[in-house]
């Protein structure tokens, strides 16, 4: 019997028992908690569950599944065992509380032994070791022998995940024969003998997830039969690698690999691989799967590359994907017809994503050749450190059993160990990282990453580069720092976008050095770029506004750097280094940079200090970075080992990345620091060093703001300009500029205090004026702008003279609001509280005077309510 007669003899079979067939589900399961549709049950989960009501309650399909990755995987075993495959079959029938246990049993034994004709003799039951009732069925009512009815408990449980319904289950195996295996029935016998053909579940619990089992309202059958073992068994073929549906995917197979299967052990696991990932990756895509780095794509990427892997590390240096892909769809396109309507698309997406990863293959293989080259002997042979590996399979996608396999043909080893602690901090950071997975910008950032590979820094050379434009999203205005944006950009409506780049003479921000800004130009048009950082660990992310037509993917464009402003930035940078040497010098060694900024127009460093920097130590640290400075000592900027870096005492720059080779700067004389940014030819490139200010950034912190270069030209300038113009103001030659001042400042003081006598000599006389002018013993008076103080002191005067019962006076003093103040003899009846609360009031303010004090002043904002304020005093007073 061929798959195509199984298929149509199973579904007739159970169509004649009352079932609706159905056809296959798809490969992405509507249970959110299962990765695949992992078995036949997995669309039906509702119903078991009695969530939904089934349009018919006993229904039979036969459900493409796979099982890889999640509770169910069976990936790693593929290729090694008869009988495990990522994408296979499952022929079942179901009963949704419709009959149970009492007719499922009987109903499977005549299939298998009627219709399909396997002899009774050679079939074995095992029943769950609670189970009696299916024990009873299957030796009272079918007739099998006590002894070849086995009991087993995990073995015979079956769930379709942690969540869901889930059940005792019954299976039959075929014995094979003693040639493969021991005896003892599939309880204890061989593996390859006793062969699984048919697994009844009676589901008759649902688990809510944490282990609790609630029985169901109306409990059910799932039956699971693997078509692909049905069919070994069928065609009498010892593995179910040798049926119908595997040989064609086989043979194009042993064509890929040059050899004929079965000539070699290891070859013929390479050759199922191919043959069984094939069917996977074709009837996944074919279900809208795509590889990527997440869930379900994540599972279909591994197995694309576990394929791929086999077939680089057999010498096989041709795409070999689509080849095999396309046979799937030839062999399995009659049932599936989906697949051939999916073919080209098929082979398209398997072909791009093995040409990427085989460009992975060799960079990795580059990568880790070189490691081993510097690899020297221990007591057990040379071991790769766990670290290289690490590197290998996080930043390049470079499988780990890729590296074992390179390492042990070259007798290394790897540490283990090491690798495992590496990719448990990996884990712990994701887990730290993570808020509902990677998101889609990391995502795509990593697409590129893994196809292309790092972006290469063009260093050295000139400003322009050609490069090829690899990728290039839109992006909203709003994911760009605004200070990036003219006042013209929300107006004008440009579009923004990340360009990614091959190669880039573009500076990337990091080591506080800030990116660099430019153009993109291509035939279409251009993008001018605002800035540049890194997307992930080497790959250069061009943020910049769209001009013209902009670039296209694909093309060749010139990519170019503003190098004036670079060319500062080198200064600031280098300029940085010679100021931290001198810090070190002046302050201590226990200096350290705790983080800095490097711009084109100055650069700001912090360091840990315990004291404020006096202004000597400034003038010193000043004068010493630029004697280094003028002494012009050459800058060597290099790569070398973490290793040899140290041995020269280079101090670690804050807020780089190190790897095992690292770049150093040698500037001058002194300074020796890991630096990745970039840098001056020589110290006197920089100019002049002109520390701006010193500052407190919080405890034992410092931070420093310089300038060099032109900068420093142009705020000298600046200040000789403001000097200048200082002097003119004074009529002083400049030079003598603080004596003109501080005369000035002499004579300023002489005349305030003339003004104030004079002030108070003119106050006595208004005060006997006022004085003689009062109305019943009562002076009320507007004195203009008279201050605050001298309004108080001519109050008080008036009143001490005879007769005066109460003085009440205003003024608006010139530095703005009211001045109020009230003075009454304290022998007499008036309140000077009381005359003053509504006044205050009028003139918008009031006074805090407690008590009631014979002199009371009060303040207000407004010098236009002073009249009215006036009259309420005087109604008050004098009842007018
Ligand atoms: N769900 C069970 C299995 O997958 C029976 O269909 O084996």
């Amino acid at each position: 019997m061929r798959a195509g007669e199984l298929r149509r003899a199973f579904s007739s079979f159970w169509a004649e028992r009352g079932h609706e067939v159905r056809a296959s589900a798809s490969l992405i399961p509507h249970e959110p908690s299962l990765l695949f549709t992992v078995a036949g049950m997995v669309p039906f989960m509702p119903y078991f569950l009695g969530e939904e009501v089934p349009p018919s309650r006993r229904m039979t399909t036969i459900q493409k599944c796979v099982r890889a990755g999640g509770k169910h995987n069976d990936l790693d075993d593929i290729g090694r065992t008869n009988r495990h495959f990522t994408f296979f079959e499952m022929m079942g029938n179901f009963s949704f509380g419709d009959y149970f246990k009492a007719e499922a049993v009987p109903w499977a034994w005549e299939f298998v032994t009627e219709v399909l004709g396997l002899e009774p003799e050679k079939l074995w039951i095992t029943v769950h070791v609670s189970d009696d009732e299916a024990a009873e069925i299957w030796r009272d009512s079918v007739g099998i022998p006590a002894e070849r009815i086995q009991r087993l408990d995990k073995d015979n449980w079956w769930a379709a995940g942690d969540i869901g319904p889930c059940g005792p289950c019954s299976e039959i195996f075929y014995d094979l024969g003693p040639e493969h295996g021991g005896d003892g029935g599939p309880a204890l016998g061989g593996e390859d003998r006793f062969i699984e053909v048919w697994n009844l579940v009676f589901m008759q619990f649902a688990n809510d997830g944490t282990g609790e089992l609630t029985p169901l309202d109306a409990p059910g059958i799932d039956t699971g039969a693997g078509l692909e073992r049905i069919l070994a068994v069928l065609q009498g073929v010892p593995s179910a690698w040798d049926i119908d549906l595997f040989a064609p995917l086989l043979a194009e197979a042993e064509r890929i690999c040059g050899k004929s299967y079965g000539a070699d052990s290891e070859t013929d696991v390479s050759m199922r691989i191919f043959a069984d990932h094939a069917r996977a990756t074709a009837m996944l895509i074919s279900d809208g799967v795509f590889p990527s780095n997440e869930d379900r794509g994540y599972v279909l990427r591994r197995i694309i590359r576990r394929a791929v892997r086999h077939a680089w590390v057999l010498g096989v240096e041709e795409v070999v994907m689509p080849r095999l892909t396309d046979i799937v769809v030839d062999v399995m396109g009659d049932h599936y017809t989906d697949l051939r309507t999916n073919r080209e698309f098929i082979s398209d997406v398997v072909g791009r994503e093995e040409e990427r990863f085989r460009t992975t293959l060799a960079a990795g293989q580059r990568i880790l050749d070189e490691a081993i080259a510097k690899l020297e002997g221990g007591a057990d042979g040379p071991v790769l450190d766990g670290s290289v590996a690490f590197l290998l399979h996080d930043t390049h996608g470079f499988p780990v059993e890729v590296t074992e396999e390179i390492l042990a043909e070259r007798g290394i080893s790897l540490d283990g160990a090491g690798f495992a602690a590496e990719m448990e901090a990996q884990r712990q950071r994701a887990r730290a990282g993570r808020a509902g997975g990677p998101t889609f910008a990391d995502e795509r950032y990593r697409e590129i990453l893994a196809q292309f590979g790092p972006t290469e820094f063009i260093r050295d050379a000139s400003a322009v580069s050609e490069a090829r434009v690899l990728a290039a999203f839109e992006i909203d205005s709003a994911a760009i720092e605004p200070a990036l944006l003219a006042d013209a950009d929300e107006a004008h409506g440009y579009a923004y976008v990340e360009v990614y780049l091959d190669r880039t003479p573009f500076y990337a921000e990091s080591g506080g050095q800030i990116g660099d800004v430019g153009t993109i130009n291509g035939s279409a048009g251009s993008v001018e770029v605002l800035d540049c950082t890194y997307a992930l660990a080497d790959l250069h992310r061009h943020i910049g506004r769209v001009r013209g037509g902009g670039v296209e993917v694909g093309s060749l464009v010139e990519a170019q750097i503003d190098d004036v402003r670079r060319a500062a930035i080198r200064r600031n940078h280098t300029g940085t280094h010679i100021l931290h040497w001198a810090l070190r010098e002046v302050l201590g060694q226990h200096v350290k940079q705790a983080g800095s900024l490097v711009a084109p127009d100055r650069l700001r460093f912090d360091f840990s200090h315990y004291d404020a920097v006096t202004p000597e130590q400034l003038r010193e640290i000043e004068r010493l970075a630029n004697a280094e400075i003028i002494a012009n000592g050459r800058c060597r900027h290099y790569e070398t080992s973490m290793d040899d870096a140290q041995s020269i005492g280079a101090i670690a720059f804050f807020g780089d990345k190190y790897g095992d080779v690292v770049r150093v700067l040698e500037a001058g004389e002194h300074s020796v620091e890991l630096c990745g940014g970039t840098h001056v030819a020589a110290l006197g490139d920089i100019g002049h060093l002109r520390i701006v200010s010193e500052s407190s950034i919080g405890s034992n912190m410092r931070r420093i703001e310089a300038m060099s270069g032109l900068a420093t030209v142009e705020r000298l300038a600046d200040v000789e300009d403001l000097l200048g113009g200082l002097a003119e103001l004074v009529n002083a030659p400049a030079d003598e500029l603080a004596g003109a001042v501080r005369r000035r400042l002499d004579e300023t003081k002489e005349l305030r205090r003339q003004v104030r006598d004079l002030q108070r000599a003119l106050a006595s006389g208004r005060a006997t004026e006022l004085a003689e002018a009062a109305t019943d013993g009562v002076v009320i008076a507007d004195l203009g702008d008279l201050e605050r103080d001298a309004l108080r002191d001519l109050a008080v005067s008036v009143r001490d003279h005879d007769g005066i019962r109460a003085v009440v006076l205003a003024s608006a003093p010139s530095g703005g609001g009211v001045a109020l103040v009230a003075a009454v003899d304290p022998a007499g009846t008036l309140s000077a509280a009381d005359l003053l609360r509504d006044a205050a009031r009028t003139v918008g303010g009031g006074f805090g005077a407690k008590g009631d004090p014979p002199l009371v002043m009060a303040g207000g904002r407004d010098p236009e309510g002073i009249g009215a304020a006036l009259d309420q005093v005087r109604a008050a007073a004098l009842g007018a």
